[in-house]
């Protein structure tokens, strides 16, 4: 037998056949707000979509769809991710957080309440993932400066241009807990 024959014997001996899921719809496990969830998607509906359409949790806003403006920041596995950008189906086994379950109940978060204490907000569609985003960036350790705050925030835009107003409440929250370094612009 040829060296060529002997490898092609060997490859289809070892080697298991690819699982592949889709195109056709697909079963996905996932949690959402701490809710076991099981749908059956297409594979190339994205995390976005999933929330707003199928899950009607649509706190979570589509400003742009193509990963530019920061609308649609979500938490995945305690991590902000921009839901429009990621499958649904990456997802699979994972713990993805929304505006929805930031308070406690009744309770705000204490980043929702500093956005409402410095009017952090004009219209307000930009805000879920403002919240979203403020909320991992104090997670980061990435709030020391309003320079590094701005930085770190500079995903999430604001056509109202209400810049000043949530930097002021993330320094708000950044305080209470213990982290300030820098004085207010
Ligand atoms: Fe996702 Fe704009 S909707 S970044
Ligand atoms: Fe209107 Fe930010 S509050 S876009």
């Amino acid at each position: 037998m040829s060296q060529v024959k002997q490898r092609e014997v060997v490859t289809s001996a070892t080697v298991e056949p690819l699982t592949m899921r889709g195109p056709a719809d697909t079963l996905v496990s996932l949690s959402v707000n701490r809710i076991a969830r099981l749908v059956t998607i297409e594979p190339r509906v994205s995390l976005l979509d999933l929330l707003r359409e199928r899950l009607q949790l649509t706190g979570t806003k589509k400003g742009c769809d193509h990963g530019t403006c920061g609308a649609c920041t979500v938490h995945v596995d305690g991590r902000r991710v921009l839901s429009c950008l990621t499958l649904a189906i990456t997802c699979e086994g994972r713990e993805v957080s929304t505006i929805e379950g930031l308070a406690d109940g009744a309770t705000l978060h204490p980043m929702q309440r500093a956005f409402i204490t410095h009017d952090a907000f004009q219209c307000g569609f930009c805000t879920p993932g403002q919240l979203m985003s403020a909320v991992a960036l104090l997670e980061e350790g990435h709030a020391s400066t309003d320079a590094e705050i701005g930085e770190w925030m500079s995903g999430n835009l604001c056509r109202c241009a209400a810049y000043p107003n949530i930097r002021a409440a993330i320094r708000e929250v950044r305080d209470a807990a213990g982290g300030h370094r820098h004085a207010a612009d």
